[in-house]
């Protein structure tokens, strides 16, 4: 079988770790051969491709990015898609492999409606995709962001400051959830859940007075209720429709410096958050998922993707994985409010 791969969307940690599974398993163990198209959909939809042969993956499971390069290039509207199809006939491929989120996904379930072999991987950092118990790239983004918090920790502590660490997140608060559990912060304040802009500012002036530091972890989509802290606006807007956010940390620690009289310093975790090397579960996971996925078309499975569920690798409709996000529920976090910390 020839099978093209893409990565698409925000790159992230793990990327290599399928591409470089499947092409094992594939060329392994059945005699498949692959073909790499770069930029995310824009390679097939301009024809910008490689070949990709084991010597070519070997040695990458430990490298960030994506060898095959990403864009958030929209392949979902229905002239690319006839585009698409035509460059894969061209190709050769029998069955495509898009390994990407929400978006990739999508164009993938679109893609196999008009009649592409299509299995896809779910990626992201930011664990919002339905369907999967966790998106591989997700727990080196909370290792990352823990050890940097933990590093902030010693300096604001020497200081008696108050720490505001801004984490990826539009719509979805697992990073920070997660980040925040870790490092026994005073708050994690998610997109899901309006913040009340005082209750923070009395906690983090508590905690300064009692232990001498405060850590605020927010999630770059967080909102405060009634506006209190007002995030950038006029922000560029990509393929998807997506505003490009980020910026809250700042503002949100000029409001706390006022309201709680304490020194305060902010940071953007950022890109950071998406850079190196995959941890060790990451590795793991993409491989399992890179094999699973070649297994899976053999199989003659299409319109799904592999996902890791209960401890297993399964497959679940394209459809409904990208039905709705899995954003984090108000409940969770109300239920770990007592595990963060108080004075
Ligand atoms: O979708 C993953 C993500 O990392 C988001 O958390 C973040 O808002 C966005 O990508 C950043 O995108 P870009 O790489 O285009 O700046």
């Amino acid at each position: 079988m020839r099978i093209g791969l893409l990565t698409g969307g925000g790159d992230c940690p793990g990327l290599n770790g399928v591409i470089r599974a499947a092409v094992l398993q594939g060329a392994r163990a059945h005699g498949d051969d692959f073909i790499g198209y770069l930029d995310g959909w824009r390679g097939p939809l301009e024809g910008l491709s490689q070949p990709l042969g084991v010597p070519d993956v070997e040695e990458i499971l430990p490298l960030g990015g994506t060898i095959l390069g990403a864009s958030r290039t929209n392949a979902g509207r229905a002239d690319r898609i006839d585009r698409i199809k035509a460059q894969l006939a061209a190709d050769g491929v029998d069955a495509l492999m898009p390994i990407g989120g929400e978006d990739t996904l999508g164009a993938a379930a679109r893609l196999a409606g008009a009649g592409v072999r299509c299995v896809g991987v779910p990626k992201t950092i930011d664990n919002d995709l339905s369907g999967t118990d966790v998106t591989f790239g997700f727990t080196t983004a909370v290792e990352i962001a823990t050890e940097a918090v933990d590093r902030l920790r010693t300096t604001s502590r020497s200081h008696h400051r108050a720490l505001v660490v801004e984490v990826m997140g539009r719509h979805a608060g697992w990073i920070a959830l997660h980040v925040g559990l870790a490092t026994s912060a005073a708050a994690a304040l998610i997109p899901e859940v309006e913040f009340s802009l005082p209750d923070v500012a009395a906690r983090v002036g508590a905690l300064v007075a009692a232990r001498r530091d405060a850590v605020v972890v927010v999630a770059e989509g967080a909102v405060a209720r009634a506006g209190a802290v007002e995030g950038d606006s006029g922000a560029p807007v990509d393929e998807f429709g997506h505003v490009q956010v980020g910026g809250i940390a700042g503002l949100l620690a000029g409001r706390l410096a006022e309201l709680a009289g304490v020194e305060t310093r902010s940071v953007v975790l950022g890109h950071v958050q998406r850079g190196g090397s995959p941890c060790a579960f990451d590795r793991v996971l993409t491989t399992r998922l890179g094999a699973a996925g070649v297994e899976a078309l053999h199989r003659g499975q299409s319109g799904v993707m592999v996902a890791l569920r209960g401890g297993a690798i399964e497959t679940v409709s394209l459809a409904e994985a990208t039905a709705t996000l899995k954003t984090v529920p108000p409940q969770t976090l109300a239920a770990h409010a007592p595990l963060f910390a108080a004075a």
